[in-house]
């Protein structure tokens, strides 16, 4: 392995994105000028009910993401630890939006830490235009008829439309 190579560093950004938000894309936009790649995987949750199937965040995350080069989109299961080595990455990246992540974030730190030490945990303060948003949030306000136009991709306000009118359509 050339020296060039050994220190290439690969981060991986996990989630569910149930849809990508803003938030969630500025997130990819700053880490991707840091790392030498950004692996950016959905969670494949059976347990969860995602609006979205995994084929679905797939394809928005993709269409989102092809302004950037070094920037992959993938899913997994099983340990984040254990599909991080799989991938060849040192880091695991993560936003924090405000305080109340801070808990959560801390946790889900120090288990992957204890599961393997060598992986490392960064996290990206979120910017403040979009500290707000969380995917929770966008589809209930979008569900009760608000405006999500700022604060989704146009890939995912798109779909997120086509599915209400298909909703309207067959209750006809
Ligand atoms: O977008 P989310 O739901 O906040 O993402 C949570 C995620 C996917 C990062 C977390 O649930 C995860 O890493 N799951 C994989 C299972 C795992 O490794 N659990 C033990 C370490 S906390």
């Amino acid at each position: 392995m050339s020296q060039q190579q050994a220190q290439r560093v690969v981060a991986i950004y996990p989630g569910s994105f149930d849809p990508i938000t803003y938030g969630h894309l500025d997130l990819i936009r700053r880490s991707s000028g840091l790392f030498d790649r950004l692996i950016v995987s959905i969670l494949r949750n059976e347990a969860k009910q995602p609006l979205f199937s995994l084929e679905e965040r797939t394809d928005m995350l993709r269409e989102v993401a092809t302004g950037f080069p070094n920037v992959e989109v993938d899913s997994f299961d099983g340990l984040l630890v254990d599909y991080a080595r799989r991938r060849g990455a040192k880091v695991v990246l993560r936003g924090i939006r405000a305080v109340s992540d801070y808990e959560y974030e801390l946790q889900m730190t120090h288990m992957n830490r204890r599961l393997n030490p060598q992986i490392e945990t960064v996290f990206l303060m979120a910017n403040d235009a979009y500290s707000f948003i969380s995917s929770k949030l966008v589809k209930e306000v979008f569900r009760l008829g608000g405006d999500i136009s700022e604060l989704v991709p146009p890939a995912v306000l798109d779909r997120m439309l086509g599915m209400a009118a298909h909703r309207v359509s067959d209750s006809r």
